[in-house]
């Protein structure tokens, strides 16, 4: 039989599309309520992992200055604004330099602008480009107290020397908190079974430069973790997990266009369905259904979940 005309295309790997990689992103993280995850995570525990902390070390210390904090892959804000405002309950002044190449970057900056009464004592410091362009051109000796990396270290290089160069950023006695995808585990296991999805791929467009540095999907908690040991760098880990519905791309010829944006999403493919061949497409979805959480719906039939589980380190120096 002959391969159907869309069959032929190459895929294109969700990165290489800035839009589509958002769009992507976006429909993943509402779906599997993602943000609202982390956020009752940073509403419950952030106080005692972190803030608790950070005062007992600086609190009283920092005289006039203010807790210098710094956000890598900031996006639009949301969970750093979080983290900010708990730091604020104890720091009376912060200075949070914001790292985002793209220009995602613009609405965080609006909703700064609309809630700048509410934020008295906290100043922006913003940086449209990548944190590897940030850091040939920082000044020497800046450091930080915290800093903050949500999903954001799969697109900074090679594990061992981002994990120094943070360590190196931060002062004394200051913390990272770094939210990562868990090892072999829903997403990451798929990743690692077809690392031609995840692997290499260009870093979504900046504001300057083609990235030289490749995305690498396939970095995980693990990663991190042997490097954290290998020069005893102290942490701490807790984890949480999301779930995709893809029920009905086992129940319905058709799916629904918000399954195959999730399924866009975990393949880190544009167009997964279209434009990949029938026999990958085939051993996906085999991989992903026998991972599944089967349950019955309130309906009747069966429900499919695809669980996925990210780990939050908090290191400290
Ligand atoms: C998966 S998103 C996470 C966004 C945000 N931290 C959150 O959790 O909502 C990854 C972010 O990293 C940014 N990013 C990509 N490459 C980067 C780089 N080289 N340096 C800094 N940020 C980067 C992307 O633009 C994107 O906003």
């Amino acid at each position: 039989m002959a391969t159907p005309k869309s069959k032929q295309k190459n895929p294109q790997p969700l990165y290489c599309n800035n839009d589509h990689y958002f769009m992507a992103l976006d429909t993943y993280y509402q779906h599997t309520r993602h943000q609202e995850t982390l956020a009752k995570w940073i509403e419950e525990e952030f106080e005692s992992y972190v803030v608790k902390v950070l005062s007992e070390k600086f609190g009283d210390k920092l005289d006039d200055q203010p807790l210098r904090v710094l956000g890598v892959g900031s996006s639009e804000g949301n969970l750093e604004t979080l983290q900010l405002e708990k730091l604020k309950t104890k720091f009376s002044r912060i200075s949070t330099t914001i790292i985002e190449p793209n220009t995602k970057l613009s609405k965080y900056q609006e909703m700064v602008r609309q809630k700048s009464s509410d934020i008295t004592g906290i100043e922006y410091i913003w940086h449209n480009q990548t944190f590897q362009e940030f850091v040939t051109s920082m000044e020497a000796g800046q450091k930080y107290h915290f800093i903050t990396i949500v999903h954001a270290m799969y697109y900074l290089g090679e594990v061992e020397e981002t994990v120094q160069t943070f360590y190196e950023l931060l002062e004394p006695g200051g913390m990272i908190f770094m939210v990562i995808q868990a090892d072999y585990y829903g997403i990451s296991l798929l990743w690692k079974t077809f690392p031609q999805l995840a692997v290499e791929q260009q870093t979504p467009a900046t504001t300057t430069e083609p990235q030289k540095i490749k995305t690498n999907c396939l970095i995980t908690s693990t990663d991190v973790k042997s490097v954290l040991s290998k020069y005893q760098m102290a942490y701490t880990q807790s984890s949480y997990t999301v779930s995709s519905d893809l029920t009905t791309c086992f129940t319905q010829d058709e799916m629904t266009p918000v399954t195959k944006l999730l399924l866009d999403f975990i393949t880190m493919t544009v167009d997964f369905l279209e434009s990949v061949s029938d026999e990958t497409v085939n051993q996906v979805m085999d991989l992903i259904k026998r991972n599944t959480r089967v349950k019955k719906g309130d309906q009747g039939g069966d429900k499919y979940y695809f669980d996925n589980k990210g780990d939050i380190l908090v290191i400290s120096k």
